[in-house]
């Protein structure tokens, strides 16, 4: 049987191209989406790949989400934390609710989610957890001290959440993607966004399909011995 794979955010972006890329690899591949029905079903319809309405910035959500694949497909072996959101806004100007929801989404959902599976990936002995990070989780960036923070938290998160799941089969590990050409990055203002791909040593914002390749290798079988470690794609802009 399939090993059964859970992408959150994976009807779009990168996300997409990662639940495209293990269903190919052969994973029983389950999208969750928070947005537009429409556009989430038009995904699951051209590809194939199921689609879940979930709120991963809700522990509720997430834990529903987890028991409805779980009746259908049996326990989730594979997650891939992926959804994120932007608020850019200097901190000067930064409303609460503008802090909160950025780290409700792309932080406080690895533990909505991973606590929700956890405990059934360390009774089989086997897990792969990969979280999407970023760049300026790494370096820091203008106007997202919101999502920085969040997305350096997730690997501190991981690093830890891999120490005590090293001795079961399960790996937990990071990918710090940099500027990926996804819906996110095309809402960034064109003369900021020309300027930050000038910073871009390869010239280019990266394909989401160069993100989903890592994603795939990380989940297999073979990756086994990388756990805790955090990869950075991003065209050489931010080297550590
Ligand atoms: N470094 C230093 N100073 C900067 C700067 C930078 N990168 N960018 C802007 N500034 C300065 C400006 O020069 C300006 O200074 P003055 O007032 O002295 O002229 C001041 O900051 C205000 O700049 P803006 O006019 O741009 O201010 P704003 O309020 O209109 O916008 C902002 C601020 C929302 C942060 C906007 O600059 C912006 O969108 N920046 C891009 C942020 C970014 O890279 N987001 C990534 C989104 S994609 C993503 O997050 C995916 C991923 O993982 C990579």
């Amino acid at each position: 049987m399939s090993k059964v794979a859970l992408i959150t955010g994976g009807t779009r972006g990168i996300g997409a191209a990662i639940a495209n890329k293990l269903k190919t690899d052969g994973f029983r591949v389950v999208s969750t989406y928070v947005g537009k029905d429409e556009s989430a079903q038009a995904y699951s319809k051209q590809t194939g790949i199921e689609v879940i309405k979930s709120d991963v910035s809700y522990f509720e959500s997430c834990k529903a989400a987890v028991a409805e694949v779980e009746k259908k497909y049996g326990e989730i072996e594979i997650v891939v934390n992926n959804a994120g959101i932007t608020k850019d806004r200097f901190l000067h100007k930064m409303s609460p609710e503008e802090w909160n929801s950025v780290i409700n989404t792309n932080l406080n959902s690895l533990f909505n989610i991973c606590r929700n599976v956890i405990e059934k990936m360390r009774a089989k002995g086997f897990g792969r957890i990969v979280s999407i990070s970023s760049i300026n989780g790494l370096k820091g960036q203008v106007g997202q001290t919101n999502y920085s923070a969040a997305k350096a938290g997730i690997i501190g998160f991981s690093k830890a959440l891999a120490l005590e799941n090293a001795n079961k089969g399960i790996t937990v590990n990071v990918i710090a993607p940099g500027y990926v050409g996804t819906d996110m990055v095309k809402k960034i203002d064109p003369t900021i966004l020309k300027g930050i791909v000038g910073q871009i040593p390869v010239g280019r914002l990266a394909e989401p399909e160069e993100i989903a390749a890592l994603a795939s290798y990380l989940v297999s079988d073979k990756a086994g011995f990388i756990t805790g470690a955090t990869f950075s794609i991003n065209g050489g802009q931010y080297m550590q």
